[in-house]
């Protein structure tokens, strides 16, 4: 395929059926930092750098981070002009001063600018023809210098060959129909027809479940640039590091830390793959092959930038920790190892040292917020009794934190939390969080994740720009609920009388103003 079939081709068909543009927390330049500063890559300060975005769709990654960090600058490069005109009215629409959208092709693009410190190409790679997939890495390597830090992300085998087949198959099946739209809904009537036929034993039933699961909780766009675009080349990640070495760019490391430590496995295991695969792309190509791997977010830098490899106890001294931890109440009369705790996955963790469960009962009480590991090792300590600057300690609590990090039940963070979970006596929801709830009904938290607050919280976030009291946040928001705007209901019943919508407005609001801190939504 030419270079201008494919760009009209990307144009044509993310205009038609727009990919709805997120925010990644994975990407952002605070959490880059935070992951490369752990192999020994200190990245530019995230509050003043530049930020590159290949194949940014409308924004919803790069905005939200353009209105936290008003001194740092913001590119973002997309064939669709829709995507981008999108974009370009809520820059216009928020007052971004700090971030441009380009419609442009990523192979034609030409940049004579200063360099970016990040870039960031999410869910491009795999869809395009194999002449911009060089480009990208080629920019990767051509618009940053030894700190930058470039994420792109893309399919890989083995995964792949799996999910390649049903692919294949709707590939095959909406052949038949013109209409976009027609296409997927077809094609999900296809997986629904052979998954209800497939014998419930055998790997072939279980092969169609598997994706209608995935895509049961996806949108239509992802299921047509994901099955039905002409374009999805998923690759193994020893071929995308010989790319990587053909653009002299370095693998750093995946952008989840969990993707890329051998957790889980019998130490059988860890011998046979430390003694077959004793250098780090074989390492990673194995453990691909071990977890049938369909999706990986490489983290990449300059061939020359030194790393330090050897993550250890102490890497993570200047670190903070969060956990979306409960800690479990005693099962009674059951016999259990030790105390547990339940991690949002649903993932249950027995802990029997004290020291374990002393990090993981701090965790858990001050979740979502992101603990110093000082913090940690001070408290862990005074529970067991020794002195905060014992080594034993710190070594201990930078084990334990590393091997949750490792597990994918805890964060890394070097940053503080730009959110707070006190209310204070005139709660701020972020300004852009509330635009985004104004116009487009859900918004980016202070962690980079989407939330979707009930209509209720979604009003009183509205609200909440730092200026109202309790008293005037009950009062605005139950003159709404009494007008019928907004509803509320008490044991499945409508409220609306004046004198109970006063009565109860106090709890509730201070339920949703609860429910806005735990998402991340307060700012001080
Ligand atoms: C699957 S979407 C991903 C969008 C966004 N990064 C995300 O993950 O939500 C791929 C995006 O890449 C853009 N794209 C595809 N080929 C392109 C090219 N050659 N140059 C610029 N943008 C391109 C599409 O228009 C689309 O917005």
């Amino acid at each position: 395929m030419s270079a201008v079939q494919h760009e009209s081709d990307a144009a044509n068909s993310y205009d038609a059926i727009p990919y709805e543009s997120n925010p990644f927390p994975f990407t952002t330049p605070e959490y880059l930092a935070s992951i490369a500063g752990l192999f020994g890559l200190e990245g530019v300060d995230p509050a003043r750098c530049r930020v590159l975005e290949l194949g940014c769709a409308s924004g919803g990654n790069l905005l939200p981070l353009a209105a936290n960090f008003p001194d740092s600058h913001f590119v973002g490069i997309d064939a669709s002009s829709a995507q981008v005109a999108d974009g370009a009215a809520a820059i216009a629409g928020y007052g971004l001063t700090n971030i441009e959208l380009v419609c442009a092709d990523i192979l034609t693009w030409r940049h004579d600018g200063e360099p970016f410190d990040y870039i960031i190409c999410h869910g491009v790679y795999s869809w395009v023809p194999d002449a911009v997939q060089t480009r990208i890495l080629e920019l990767c390597r051509e618009l940053t210098h030894a700190r930058s830090i470039c994420y792109v992300s893309y399919n890989t085998y083995p995964g792949w060959h799996l999910r390649g087949s049903v692919r294949e198959m709707m590939h095959y099946h909406a052949r038949g129909f013109t209409d976009d739209r027609e296409r997927i809904s077809q094609s999900r009537a296809l997986l629904k027809f052979l998954v209800e036929a497939a014998p419930d034993d055998g790997a072939y039933g279980q092969l169609l479940r598997e994706e209608l699961s995935v895509l049961k909780d996806r949108d239509d766009s992802y299921l047509f640039h994901e099955h039905l675009e002409v374009n999805n080349t998923p690759l193994y990640f020893y071929q995308f590091a010989e790319r990587m070495s053909a653009a002299r760019l370095r693998y750093l490391g995946e952008a989840s830390l969990n993707a890329m430590l051998p957790h889980g496995f019998s130490p059988t295991v860890r011998e046979t793959l430390a003694r077959i695969a004793p250098d780090l792309i074989r390492h990673e190509q194995y453990l691909d092959f071990l977890r049938n791997r369909t999706f990986r977010r490489t983290l990449m830098c300059h061939e020359e930038t030194p790393l330090e490899r050897d993550i250890v106890a102490a890497s993570v001294a200047d670190y903070r920790v969060s956990a979306i931890l409960r800690a479990d109440p005693p099962e009674e009369g059951a016999e259990q190892d030790g105390p547990t705790f339940t991690h949002a996955s649903g993932a249950r963790i027995t802990v029997q040292e004290p020291l374990e469960r002393g990090v993981l009962e701090v965790l858990a009480r001050e979740m979502p917020a992101a603990v110093p590991v000082a913090t940690l090792v001070a408290e862990a300590a005074a529970a067991i009794g020794l002195a905060e600057d014992d080594p034993f300690v710190a070594h201990k609590v930078g084990s334990v934190v590393l091997e949750c990090a490792a597990n994918g039940i805890a964060e890394l963070y070097r940053h503080p939390d730009r959110f707070t979970l006190e209310i204070a006596a005139r709660p701020c929801v972020a300004p852009f969080a509330r635009w985004q709830l104004a116009n487009r009904g859900w918004a980016t938290n202070q962690r980079h994740v989407r939330v979707e607050p009930p209509p209720l919280e979604r009003a009183l976030a509205l609200l909440c720009d730092g200026t109202r009291e309790r008293a005037e946040l009950e009062a605005t928001l139950g003159a709404k609920v009494v007008s019928g705007e907004l509803l509320m209901y008490l044991d499945g019943e409508r409220l609306q009388d004046p004198v109970k919508v006063a009565e109860l407005m106090p709890r509730g609001v201070e339920r949703a103003l609860r429910s806005l801190a735990a998402h991340m939504l307060l700012v001080a």
